[in-house]
């Protein structure tokens, strides 16, 4: 079935990137305004009413998303000596886009091929937030203003994802689908390693693999039990940098994988815990892990369940607020001596 207009159209994820010439003759690219917020703002026409509406609109505003880290970029068909010509969009960033071709990669073309008044939204990583279709008319301007303000005061807070990720114990036995689990090693395989590295190696147990880790935990991680999915992760100290001073990354680099992955997990509903309590021999036998691996950690997967199959320990956690040293105990400024030891310990 041919992907619907709106199917295309992206309404989060990472945005299409573009270069394009500009009205003042030179390339733009979209990668030289990463670490600001882009408003882009595709318009047919540079003369049309509809467009000079849309771009005075922006023109009015333009101290204020400036002051929010905010760039105004307009798009459309018209040639750069066009765009010079096109008083109405003066002090926006104008762009040329003459066979349409980013128009498509976002989506805002209409069937026939004209590029409709669309806008997007995007945040200073450069992932979209939020878009209009068919943005024009009174009161765009002030809108796409008051949704930078709030986007603005949103990140500047800890990453929400961050925030909701918790190590819950509740889980549901319901089965997480193969391709979710891949995505999820997707994820962890994007991290930063040391030289690129990639340290990490992740077994996916489920079926009678699965029922051999679990017959490897002990009583206190009883409710990892009911777990559709675990994955073990392994690596090996070869498998990465061994600098001066102890500095073996290999389990460093795996810390960071099992953070993204984590992070995926939350995004896509599903509890991701990892843990140390198991036997790690039992386990890389029933995986056929290599002897000399580390089994650094079991990732235990599923859907949240209900708390009611948790101890009175573990439900309270659960259900409790997040335990946290204050910062102080683990940020400094300048000194390590600073660290406020006695939270620390
Ligand atoms: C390396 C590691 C090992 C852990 N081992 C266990 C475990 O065996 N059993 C368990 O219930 N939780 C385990 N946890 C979860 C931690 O107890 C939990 O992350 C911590 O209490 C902080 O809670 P939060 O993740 O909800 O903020 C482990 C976490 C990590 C990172």
């Amino acid at each position: 079935m041919p992907l619907t207009k709106e199917a295309r159209m992206p309404v989060a994820g990472v945005a299409p990137r573009f270069s394009l010439r500009s009205a003042s003759g030179h390339d733009v690219a979209l990668q030289d305004l990463r670490g600001q917020y882009v408003v882009l703002c595709f318009f047919p026409r540079a003369g049309a009413p509809g467009c000079r509406q849309k771009a005075r609109g922006f023109q009015a505003l333009l101290p204020q998303f400036s002051g929010l880290d905010g760039n105004v970029v307009g798009i459309s068909l018209d040639s750069p000596d066009a765009l010079v010509r096109f008083e109405d969009g003066a002090g926006l960033i104008l762009l040329s886009d003459p066979d349409r071709a980013v128009a498509k990669a976002y989506g805002a073309t209409a069937p026939e091929g004209r590029i409709e008044r669309a806008t997007f939204l995007l945040d200073r990583a450069g992932t979209v937030r939020q878009v209009w279709r068919r943005a024009t008319g009174e009161g765009h301007a002030e809108e796409v203003l008051a949704a930078l303000r709030s986007l603005h005061a949103v990140d500047g807070e800890v990453n929400p994802l961050i925030q909701a990720r918790r190590a819950y114990r509740a889980l549901s036995e319901a089965p997480v689908a193969r391709e979710v689990l891949e995505r999820l090693v997707e994820a962890a395989h994007l991290a930063p390693s040391c030289f690129n590295n990639q340290p990490w190696r992740f077994v996916i147990a489920q079926g009678e693999a699965l029922e051999r880790v679990k017959a490897a935990l002990p009583g206190g991680n009883y409710w990892a039990k009911r777990a559709p999915a675990i994955l073990a992760l392994c690596s090996h100290r070869d498998l990465d940098c061994k600098l001066s001073d102890h500095r073996d990354y290999f389990l460093y680099g795996c810390g960071m994988a099992t953070g993204m992955l984590m992070v995926q997990a939350i995004q896509m509903g599903l509890t991701a815990h990892p843990i140390a309590g198991y036997d790690p021999s039992a386990v890389k036998e029933a995986l056929g892990i290599p002897a000399d691996y580390v089994l650094i950690t079991l990732i235990v997967v599923g859907k949240p369940g209900d708390v009611a199959t948790l101890s009175d320990k573990h439900r309270e956690l659960e259900l409790g607020p997040r335990d946290r040293k204050p910062l102080s105990a683990v940020l400094a400024w300048n000194k390590f001596g600073d660290l406020n030891h006695s939270e620390g310990a």
